[in-house]
């Protein structure tokens, strides 16, 4: 290792204390319910007031290192690089130093305290548009301090400008970006300096009475980087759970794809589920809002322990290791530490009695199978050895049965399973009820009003897109969880700022208008010349329902739905971004 964890800790600290900063430590990684967001996503949710203007009792110099939750690319982890938890260097200057003094210190640190060679720095800037000028003076700034012109870049605002997706009221500004070339040459981004100098509001950007700095530097990222590895779970943060998981599983990690990657899904998730349950406001797994993020995260880790065949006494075991490991700089994990353990071990428990009810099942259908068999011997029929796609699902759906646990146990017996109609099943499933689980149904997933309210906002949604871009515009594909819609539709361009703003302001506004929505059953025939819209026309049978929000909105589709669109209370989207050719994807969230 060139540089540890703590060192690289440390280093951080003392240099920005060294330049008359306070560190303030970290805070709970719960959200206050001010931004709307569950989870802090950056170091600087917690301190939105003070860049807002508010006096911060510990002065204008801030720095620490801060945890933070991103659960929105949770299918992601399992490469090399994605965390749902993961910590933020940061330091602050509210409404103290700015542009000069901000450049010189980064440049000093990666210098000085990082050894980079000054001529293989890149930086990018904002090139400026509409909403802020482009930032000439960071460029000269950066030049003055010996990084070559030509590693000086000018961005759009989709790379160079910093702010909270979806959330109004918040500080924002252009950003100044610093990356280094790898051994490979690849260049990657070690972190970034916002200028926070606007608020963004429903109207546009405001500038600020303070002119403030943001600074955020990943420190997993950076920590891998300086190490030279690729691999952030081959850093010491990771260390003794990987040690644990290599003598579980008798290998090595790296030795073999997918236990690689179950590996990594594990360490993250055990750090993840011992951060929130330990943390100073910690919560419990359930079945709604931060809750069920928490379960959906454990019952993961717990699958990818039984696949590795593995005890679930491993989780505690990981568990611990990472308490040692972070008391120091999260105290309360150290208080917590027995709840923490227990905790685990309850959920542990009780996902697995939902396993093994769906083993019991599962035997049932073998059973019935072999019944089958034997009833057909006599005239002669051959039922083959395989377990259906309807009944794949059901211990899917009822019993929290992943397919390829079922697939396993099938081997055992000698059977297959047919995953080409369990697949068509989630499917129509999915179609049918437009919620989608993510990843784990029966009694795990909440078919809760939240989802409903989710759903109906993505039909105001599409009516909404229709209206801007034309009746071409249909529905790609839809994701509901209780946290967040995704919803993917066809258009040809990135959608700018002011048409995400147009977006939701048409949702907030039918929101405002309180109307019913009620559905009417009736032939797909009547549906279609009644002008409802149907993405799956084919599947449906003859009588269909169809949705309607009177004066916005008719589709046909199988609900649930709210109510009333009042129940919605307010719309904000939270990412607008490619999904593939043509396609756009919005995730977006109620509050
Ligand atoms: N707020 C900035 C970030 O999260 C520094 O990257």
């Amino acid at each position: 290792m060139k540089i540890t964890s703590k060192e690289l800790r440390k280093t951080w600290i003392e240099f920005y204390k060294s330049k008359g900063h306070i560190d303030i430590g970290a805070v709970s990684l719960i959200g206050d319910g001010s931004t709307g967001a569950m989870f802090n996503v950056a170091g600087m949710q917690p301190l939105m007031p003070y860049l807002l203007g508010k006096e911060h009792p510990c002065g204008k110099r801030l720095c620490n290192v801060q945890g933070c939750i991103r659960t929105v690319d949770i299918d992601s982890v399992g490469d090399e690089s994605h965390c749902t938890f993961f910590e933020m260097m940061g330091n602050w200057s509210l409404g103290d130093y700015f542009k000069k003094e901000k450049t010189a210190w980064t440049f000093e640190l990666l210098t000085t305290k990082f050894n980079l060679e000054k001529d293989k720095i890149h930086a990018s800037v904002f090139e400026g548009d509409e909403s802020a000028p482009r930032d000439i003076e960071t460029a000269k700034l950066l030049e003055n301090l010996g990084i070559k012109k030509e590693n000086i870049h000018f961005f759009p605002k989709e790379d160079n400008w910093w702010e909270l997706d979806g959330l109004y009221d918040t500080p924002c500004g252009p950003d100044n970006e610093w990356f280094y070339p790898m051994e490979n040459g690849n260049l990657v981004e070690i972190g970034n300096d916002v200028y926070m100098q606007y608020k963004k509001t429903k109207e546009g950007y405001v500038p600020l009475s303070n002119k403030n700095v943001d600074t955020g530097f990943g420190f997993e990222r950076c920590l891998m980087f300086l190490n030279n590895l690729t691999d952030v779970y081959k850093t010491d943060l990771f260390e003794k759970a990987v040690k644990i998981l290599e003598a579980r599983c008798n290998t090595e990690y790296g030795r073999d794809e997918s236990v690689t990657r179950a590996m990594r899904i594990i360490c993250d998730h055990t750090r993840t589920m011992v951060m929130l349950i330990g943390d100073e406001k910690g919560i419990l797994p359930s079945n709604v809002g931060a809750g069920y993020i928490l379960r959906r995260v454990m019952r993961r880790a717990i699958r990818y322990v039984k696949k590795l065949d593995l005890s679930c006494y491993v989780l505690q075991e990981i568990a611990v290791s990472f308490i040692e490991d972070y008391k120091e700089f999260y105290p309360s994990l150290e208080k917590k530490k027995e709840f923490i353990l227990d905790e685990i071990k309850k959920e542990t428990d009780k996902f697995e009695k939902a396993l093994f009810e769906g083993e019991k099942e599962f035997n049932k259908v073998i059973l019935g199978i072999e019944k089958h068999k034997e009833f057909a011997k006599k005239s002669g029929e051959i039922v083959p050895n395989i377990i259906s796609g309807k009944s794949a699902f059901r211990l899917y759906d009822t019993f929290g049965f992943p397919i390829e646990l079922t697939q396993e146990l099938a081997k055992e017996r000698g059977y297959d399973v047919n995953t080409e109609d369990y697949q068509k099943c989630f499917k129509e499933h999915q179609e049918k009820s437009k919620i989608v689980s993510g990843a784990f149904k029966g009694g795990l997933v909440d078919d809760s009003l939240t989802s409903a309210r989710l759903h109906t906002a993505t039909h105001i949604m599409l009516a909404g897109l229709r209206k801007m871009f034309g009746n071409d515009v249909v529905q790609k594909g839809s994701n509901i969880t209780p946290e967040r819609l995704r919803f993917d539709f066809n258009l040809d361009h990135k959608m700018t700022q002011e048409e995400i703003l147009e977006l939701e302001e048409f949702v907030n506004d039918v929101i405002k208008k309180e109307i019913p929505v009620r559905f009417e059953e009736v032939s797909l025939e009547e549906a279609k010349s009644s002008g409802a819209i149907g993405t799956f026309d084919s599947k449906y049978s003859e009588k269909v329902k169809v949705y309607v929000i009177d004066g916005v909105d008719r589709q046909i589709c199988g609900g649930p739905h709210a109510q009333n669109t009042k129940e919605l209370h307010h719309f904000k989207i939270i990412k607008e971004e490619s999904s593939s050719s043509g396609i756009r994807r919005i995730k977006a969230i109620l509050d």
